[in-house]
């Protein structure tokens, strides 16, 4: 019978049988899928693993310390953190265009995945890369294995010929639901076992408009009260991603205080989504919106604005960009 211990033990034992003496990499992402895989490499092979995560000051807030203090607390993993924020918000510096953010996060993120790997290797005899891929992640890329399978927003797949590691995918034949299972019995901490999917560029894709540091504080603050709104009014499972999106080139007019206020609207992208191919805009309770409201106009002076998206997918996409 399926349970996550048994599945735990299973794979314990093929990591053991795969990986032998060697040492083993894995990069962490903050995401659910990564974390599960290292843990489970761990349990099976200790301090043979060693974790990098690549720190690229586009996440959310919080979640850059869970994956420091909480995820390391919790499964005693060797990690090396990459503080990369002033790199990649240099790289990003006055870019618009959706697609030329990813591009130039992937291309960054290689390379800084690359020069900590680098350093790996060098103390130890590394082969094997570890990679939190998924059964539909699986189906979706038509089955294959090998080390060009890899998630597209890491572009680990990348790494030059030298650095070429044999792949140790323990989540291969998991759904989402079973590598949660399996993160609840390995004592992973709840908010990352449950976290909604988000995007490998983070909040850069979020901020319509270029990126930068006063706009990420802000996105950051917006979208900390949205999440906390929504897991005080129990809806965190009902809902599949809550993006909020920074219009950060519109201002519209207001009145915060004692005076006419020119700040920026926030949109709440509340979806309810199986898969994330189609969705449909949450039907979130207006006290619960109403709050999220409140809050962000209250305690973020620099919006004045919050509206909500009500497009499904098709023909809207989750993310604005
Ligand atoms: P869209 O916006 O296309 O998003 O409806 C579908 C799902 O994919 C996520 N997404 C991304 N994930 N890198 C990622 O890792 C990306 O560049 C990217 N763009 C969108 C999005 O959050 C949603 O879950």
């Amino acid at each position: 019978t399926w349970t996550p211990s048994n599945i735990i033990d299973e794979q314990v034992a093929a990591i053991r049988a795969q990986v032998g003496e060697k040492e083993v990499i894995c990069g962490l992402s903050g995401g659910v899928d990564s974390a599960v895989a290292a843990a489970l490499v761990h349990r099976a092979v200790g301090d043979q693993l060693t974790c990098v995560f690549v720190d690229h000051g586009l996440l959310r807030s919080g979640e850059a310390e869970q994956v420091e203090q909480d995820y390391v607390a919790a499964t005693g993993i060797k990690l090396k953190v990459v503080d990369a924020a002033d790199r990649f918000l240099g790289a990003l510096a006055g870019v618009t265009d959706p697609e030329q953010k990813r591009k130039i996060i992937g291309r960054e993120f290689i390379r800084v995945f690359e020069a900590a790997a680098r350093e790996v290797a060098a103390a130890g005899d590394v082969e094997f890369l570890v990679q939190g891929t998924l059964y539909p992640d699986v189906v979706e890329s038509g089955g294959g294995t090998g080390t060009a399978n890899i998630k597209s927003h890491h572009n680990v797949g990348g790494l030059p010929d030298d650095l070429k590691f044999a792949l140790v995918e323990p989540l291969r034949t998991l759904f989402k639901d079973e590598v949660r299972a399996l993160g609840v019995e390995l004592g992973l901490p709840e908010e990352m076992v449950w976290r909604h999917p988000f995007p490998g560029p983070g909040l850069a894709i979020r901020i319509i408009g270029s990126v930068d540091r006063e706009r990420l504080d802000l996105l950051r603050a917006a979208d900390l009260i949205a999440r906390e709104e929504l897991t005080a009014s129990g809806l965190d499972r009902d809902v599949w991603q809550f993006p909020v999106v920074l219009l950060a080139d519109v201002r519209s007019v207001g009145v915060q205080g004692d005076g006419r206020s020119y700040g920026h609207p926030v949109v709440l992208r509340p979806v309810s989504s199986e898969d994330a191919m189609t969705a449909d805009w949450s039907r979130l309770p207006y006290d619960l919106i109403g709050r999220i409201s409140t809050r962000i106009t209250n305690e973020v002076p620099e919006v004045n604005r919050v509206v909500l998206d009500v497009t499904s997918k098709p023909p809207g996409t989750i993310e604005w960009e």
